[in-house]
């Protein structure tokens, strides 16, 4: 009976093959599984509404690789409330309607940020009761619209200085651009509040503090590190750390091991929310693609995507989330002004050796 069960199993894993001569056997490729098949947590795209809608293979692509999805600017401050009072929830309700019908789960992103996708009738205020009290009213009417639809929220964005470990204070970006100068005008503790109005606004809703460059960065690691130690310590509910992690083929691998590590040791939910992996970090005006870059690409999705997985305890995976679905319309050559290539599918939605690197650290 064993023997015939096997024999049966067999036939349907080769294929006969009689090329004249005589017989040989032959396995076929094994079925190619997608990204969110293979992964035992979910795997994000960010989406733009357009394009889901206009874009054929770009919809396919999510629907097939994807169980998860955030919206990449839709539910941002500047477009959910672009004047006072005025509140535009209609594109990212139809988002959500696509990912319900599509089964996805919807991260939301983000509530409060202090850059500029700020809408700027909020950056002008600087009053700190005023501001206080319109954060407040901004997060309960959008977290109480989004109830029940997004699993959960980059309630604050970015909030931590990159070099002083601290909350920033600043008031120019690097470009010399006023920005939205929260922390200032409403003092460290800011964050934690946020994350009560939040709640209270959504008590089911996930609740994570998002950031950048924790690979790189010791202070701001350990900053934001303390912070969620401290939140938990005090009841402030939050349940998750996102480290975007825009990151590129030079970037240390002990640092994003280190980063992932810290992070997980705090207990809370783990999403890598906007992974990246650039080509080009020296923005070289001559850059090309070429099979070393494309396999060191391949390495660097293999590491992160398989440290994540040894590392993170599986009831704390969230999930790793890709900044967007293929190189023709990821954001990294707008924001570096230069020409790069950071993701696993190209231009024309084909699965690059990055692809295969992501699949292989799933192993
Ligand atoms: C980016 C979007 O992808 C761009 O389209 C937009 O112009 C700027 O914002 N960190 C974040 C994301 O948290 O919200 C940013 O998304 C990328 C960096």
């Amino acid at each position: 009976m064993k023997f015939l069960f096997t024999l049966a199993g067999l036939a349907g894993l080769i294929q006969l093959v009689d090329n004249g001569a005589h017989c040989i056997l032959v396995a076929p490729d094994a079925p190619s599984q997608t990204l969110a098949e293979a992964a035992p947590f979910p795997i994000g795209f960010a989406v733009s509404p357009a394009s889901i809608k206009s874009n054929a293979p770009y919809r396919q692509t999510v629907i097939q690789e994807a169980t998860s999805i955030t919206a990449d600017v839709a539910m941002k401050p500047s477009r959910i409330s672009p004047q006072k009072g005025i509140y535009n929830v209609d594109v990212a309700d139809q988002l959500i309607e696509f990912a319900r019908s599509q089964k996805k789960r919807v991260h939301g992103h983000t509530l409060v940020w202090y850059i500029d996708t700020s809408p700027n009738w909020l950056k002008q205020i600087r009053d700190s009761t005023d501001l206080e009290s319109t954060l407040q009213t901004y997060i309960q009417t959008v977290g109480t619209h989004f109830k029940g639809k997004v699993a959960s929220w980059d309630v604050v964005n970015e909030a931590v200085d990159n070099n002083r470990g601290a909350i920033r204070k600043d008031s120019l970006n690097t470009v010399g651009k006023t920005l939205f100068n929260v922390g200032k005008i409403l003092g460290d503790d800011y964050v934690a509040r946020m994350f009560q109005y939040a709640h209270k606004a959504d008590p089911n809703a996930r609740l994570f503090y998002n950031d950048y460059g924790q690979e790189t960065r010791p202070a701001k690691l350990s900053a934001i590190v303390n912070m969620a130690n401290d939140f938990k310590r005090r009841g402030i509910p939050i349940h998750g750390l996102g480290l975007q992690m825009h990151i590129s083929i030079d970037t240390p691998n002990e640092g994003i091991e280190n980063a992932i590590r810290k992070s997980a040791e705090t207990g809370l939910l783990i999403h890598i929310s906007e992974l990246d992996i650039a080509m080009n970090p020296g923005k070289k005006k001559d850059f090309a693609e070429t099979p070393e870059l494309l396999e060191k690409q391949y390495q660097k999705y293999k590491f992160v995507v398989s440290t994540y997985k040894k590392i993170v305890p599986a009831s704390q995976q969230f999930g790793i989330t890709l900044w967007g679905v293929d190189d023709g319309t990821s954001w990294i050559p707008g924001f570096c002004q230069c020409l790069d290539a950071a993701l696993p599918f190209d231009a024309n939605f084909g699965k690059k050796r990055a692809y295969q690197g992501f699949l292989d650290g799933l192993k």
